[in-house]
C-alpha cells in the first residue's frame, strides 16, 4: 500500500487518548471560544481523521495566498486548495492572544460542543481583496453566485491560524454511523481485506447508471481488487440530494449489482467546495491517505453549473511536479448510455454517434425528479429510482 501523503505514517489529530481529552475539555472552559463556520468544522473533522495528514492545523495567511498562487505552501509542500479557520472580525483577539488558545464550537451540532482546541500561531486580516484573488485562483471564478465561492467569502476577515486537537467528528459519527469512516480506518480495512489496487470513486450524487459503470469499467480496466465508493456527507449547495438518502441509494445499488465484498460503502465529513480541478487534486490527496492506489476522475469532478471545462480536472494532474503524489487517476471518458449498444458506454470505446447517446448526469437526474417524472432505466436503477422519487414526493 501507498505510504500516506507527505508523511511515513497517517497524521490524525483526533485526540483518543482518554486523559489528554479530559484535560482539552477541562481547559476548554477556562479559554475563549467561538463559534466557527461549517467549512471551518468540515476541516477539523478532516484533519482529526488523517485526511489531511501532514498538515496539523490551520493555515496562516502566507500560506493560503501561497496555495491559492503556487498549490503549495511557504514550506514547499504541495497542497491544492486553503485549509483555514475564517471568522469575523472577533472582539476576542486580545483574550485569545493572551490564553494563546482558543476552543472552536461546532455549528452545526445543537448547544454548539467544542469539536477542537486550537493553539493559536496569529490572528491575521484576510482582505476582501485577498479572498477574491485567492477566490480567482482556487475556484477559477470570483463569482459570488459560485456556491464555493459564496461560502469562502462570507467566512469573515479573520484569519486564524495554528495546529488543532480534535474532540470529535461532528454530526458525521452520529448521523451516518455505518458509513462515516476516518482515513485511518479505510486504510486499516484494506489492509485487513488485503487490497492492493485500491480505485476510490469520488460522489456527491446518488450514483446513477454512469456512475455505476464508471466503477466497474475502472475495476476491470485496473484489475483492482476493490473499489472504494467514498461519498461526500457533508453540506451541498441547494438542490443536491440530501446524504441520507444519497447513502439509501448508494447502499442499494451496490447490495444488488455489485459482487459481494468487492466495494467498501463509505463517506468523509466534509463540505463540497465545487472547486473543479483544485478540489480534484484535494480529492487524490486524501484518497491516497485513505489507502486507495487510484481516483476516479470523470467527467466536470467536483464542478457546478458551466465554471469548468469537462476535463479540466483530469487536465490538472499533468501541471503537477511529477512525484508529488503517488496515488494515479483513472480518466473517465464521457459516460453515456448508447441506444445503438443497449448499454452504458465510455463515449472513447463506442463505435456511435453523438444523436446515438443520451447524456447521464446528476443535474439532469435532479432535474427529472423534480419535475415529477420517472427516471427511466438508462439513468438510473429502478431500485435507486423508487428511493429517489420517494424523497422527492416529500418536498
Ligand atoms: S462530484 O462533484 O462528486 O464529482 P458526481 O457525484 O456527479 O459529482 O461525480 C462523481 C464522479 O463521476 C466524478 O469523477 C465525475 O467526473 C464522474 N461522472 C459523473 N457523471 C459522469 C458522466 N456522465 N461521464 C463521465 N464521468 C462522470
Amino acid at each position: 500500500m501507498f505510504k500516506p501523503y507527505g508523511s511515513e505514517v497517517l497524521k490524525p489529530l483526533h485526540v483518543n487518548n482518554q486523559a489528554r481529552r479530559k484535560s482539552l475539555l477541562d481547559q476548554s472552559e477556562k479559554i475563549p471560544s467561538i463559534i466557527i463556520s461549517s467549512a471551518a468544522a468540515a476541516n477539523a473533522v478532516m484533519l482529526g481523521g488523517g485526511y489531511f495528514t501532514p498538515l496539523k492545523g490551520y493555515m496562516d495567511l502566507a500560506d493560503v495566498l501561497s496555495v491559492a498562487e503556487k498549490m503549495s505552501l511557504t514550506s514547499g509542500l504541495f497542497w491544492p486548495t486553503p485549509v483555514v479557520n475564517m471568522v469575523p472580525d472577533t472582539s476576542l483577539t486580545e483574550e485569545i492572544n493572551s490564553a494563546g488558545k482558543i476552543a472552536l464550537r461546532d455549528p452545526n451540532v445543537e448547544d454548539n460542543p467544542v469539536i477542537a482546541i486550537q493553539t493559536v500561531d496569529k490572528i491575521e486580516t484576510i482582505i476582501d481583496q485577498q479572498i477574491s484573488e485567492v477566490a480567482a485562483q482556487v475556484y477559477g471564478t470570483t463569482d459570488i453566485n459560485h456556491p464555493g465561492v459564496a461560502a469562502f467569502s462570507a467566512a469573515g476577515n479573520s484569519l486564524i491560524s495554528g495546529d488543532i486537537e480534535v474532540l470529535n467528528y461532528s454530526y458525521f459519527e452520529t448521523e451516518f454511523p455505518d458509513t462515516f469512516k476516518t482515513a485511518v480506518e479505510i486504510r486499516n480495512e484494506i489492509e485487513q481485506r488485503n487490497w492492493e489496487t485500491v480505485v476510490a470513486f469520488q460522489t456527491r450524487n446518488p450514483m446513477h447508471r454512469a456512475h455505476e459503470e464508471l466503477c466497474r469499467m475502472a475495476q476491470k480496466e485496473l484489475d483492482a481488487d476493490g473499489i472504494l465508493v467514498h461519498m461526500l456527507l457533508g453540506k451541498l449547495k441547494q438542490g443536491d440530494i440530501p446524504a441520507d438518502i444519497r447513502n439509501a441509494s448508494i447502499r442499494k445499488m451496490v447490495e444488488l449489482y455489485f459482487p459481494e465484498n468487492t466495494v467498501m460503502v463509505t463517506g468523509y465529513g466534509f463540505d463540497m467546495l465545487y472547486a473543479g480541478p483544485r478540489e480534484a487534486l484535494l480529492h487524490a490527496i486524501f484518497r491516497q491517505n485513505a489507502g486507495c492506489s487510484h481516483l476516479i476522475v470523470g467527467r466536470d469532478h467536483a464542478g457546478v453549473e458551466d465554471y469548468y471545462g469537462a476535463f479540466d480536472s483530469q487536465t490538472i494532474f499533468d501541471s503537477i511536479p511529477e512525484g508529488t503524489l503517488q496515488i494515479e487517476i483513472f480518466r473517465g471518458d464521457h459516460t453515456v448510455w448508447c441506444f445503438k449498444c443497449g448499454k452504458v458506454v465510455m463515449m472513447r470505446d463506442c463505435p456511435h454517434e453523438k444523436e446515438d447517446y443520451l447524456l447521464l448526469s446528476g443535474t439532469r437526474v435532479r432535474e427529472i425528479l423534480s419535475e415529477g417524472k420517472e427516471l427511466p432505466p438508462e439513468f438510473s436503477r429502478p431500485e435507486v429510482a423508487k428511493i429517489l422519487s420517494e424523497y422527492y414526493q416529500t418536498l
